[in-house]
């Protein structure tokens, strides 16, 4: 048996996306910014793209703008935003993706506003208190809070609408990684007050190397990538136009079943919290459980026997991570299991679900977790 539980780290992509793609690219080439009729064509492809995808994410079209994914979203958010709107201090954790965190650590030291890391629980749980607290002593002067809506190791949600609701009290931008929650949790970006926000379609069944940022229309900053006028200014180099009509069909499939999703992969994680709470009760469970349905952090009791147990499962056919993508395959400890003081006491274990897997595959999985 095959079992692919690495869904956090990138997902198959859907076959009505790769035929859409495959179509496209064999019927048009034209470079978007031609005048010509090939050019015009690949244009509209683009902007049909840009329409659908603020449609879903309840935002204007101008907000949208297309890039090669999460990665590349971040660093032109926190460079343009650290770089033009000139916060004196970002509030962010230290549970944030690496791209992420290594942006906000690399423009805080060049610009010398202040980073600041909220306290969280020893279930990665951030202090809310905390947040307002450190947005109160600022006294008004421009803040920038980055929070992830969903921890990409543990699962964790962010109270989405209080982040935001005090981002609005203490008129503090508020940007919010989103790479983990667009095209599977329900997210009306129109509806909550959030400034920039991210998104990489091979996380929602769409294909490798295209994303998206927001940028909400009360905000200027320039972009990373220099260049041509591509992107309304905000992103040179040729457009990928089909990746781009394939990242919107992603997110649009993603749309009309969310739902069913959703409850297809809280059934399976529910299963595979009792079958362990009954038959592994020294396994335990990193983060908050009540969290993102796609996401189960386990626990695994260090032993000797059990070092290898990544390499094992893959021999067994289940593939999964030890901590994030990038550790993936290693025993390394990553830093949110450091932040939490797990590095030293388990073996973390991420599964990560999609609307692909199934119970059975479940059932494998504990099954062969029985034998570590
Ligand atoms: C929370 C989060 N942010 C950002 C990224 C980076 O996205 P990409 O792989 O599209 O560069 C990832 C990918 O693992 C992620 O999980």
């Amino acid at each position: 048996m095959k079992v692919y539980f690495d869904n956090a780290a990138t997902t198959a992509i859907d076959v009505q996306v790769l035929d859409l793609q495959y179509e496209l690219q064999r019927k048009y080439y034209g470079n978007a910014s031609s005048i010509h009729q090939l050019g015009r064509e690949t244009k509209v492809i683009i902007e049909n793209a840009r329409t659908t995808v603020a449609r879903l994410l309840n935002v204007s079209p101008s907000e949208i703008f297309f890039t090669s994914g999460g990665t590349e979203s971040i660093n032109t958010l926190v460079a343009g935003v650290v770089n033009q709107l000139k916060p004196l201090s970002i509030i962010t954790s230290k549970i944030e993706h690496p791209a992420m965190l290594q942006s906000l650590t690399t423009q805080a030291h060049q610009s010398g506003c202040v980073l600041q890391f909220l306290e969280i629980n020893a279930k990665g749980i951030i202090n809310l208190d905390h947040l307002e607290s450190l947005l109160q002593s600022w006294n008004g002067a421009q803040v920038l809070i980055s929070l992830m809506h969903v921890n990409n190791e543990l699962g964790n949600l962010l109270p989405l609408k209080k982040v935001s609701e005090l981002a609005q009290k203490y008129h503090a931008l508020f940007m919010c990684d989103t790479v983990q929650s667009i095209g599977k949790y329900p997210l009306d970006l129109g509806a909550i007050s959030v400034d920039f926000a991210v998104g990489s379609a091979h996380k929602f069944h769409g294909p490798k190397g295209i994303g998206l940022m927001y940028i909400n229309r009360k905000n200027a900053i320039a972009p990373l990538l220099l260049g041509g006028t591509q992107e309304r200014n905000m992103r040179a180099g040729t457009e990928n136009f089909a990746n781009i009509a394939a990242l919107a069909k992603a997110l649009e499939l993603a749309y009309s079943d969310m739902e069913n999703h959703l409850n297809h992969v809280q059934q399976l994680k529910k299963h595979l919290i009792d079958r362990i709470t009954a038959e592994l009760p020294n396994i335990t469970f990193n983060g908050n459980t009540e969290g993102f349905p796609y996401i189960l952090n386990l626990g695994i009791p260090k032993t000797e026997h059990n070092e290898m147990i990544l390499m094992n499962l893959d021999i067994q056919g289940i593939y999964l991570s030890g901590g994030s993508a990038c550790s993936s395959g290693t025993l390394k400890p990553s830093h949110v299991m450091e932040a939490l003081g797990l590095a030293e006491r388990c073996r973390p274990l991420r599964v990560s679900f999609s609307k692909y897997n199934t119970l059975e595959e479940v059932d494998y999985l504990v099954d062969v977790l029985k034998k570590y």
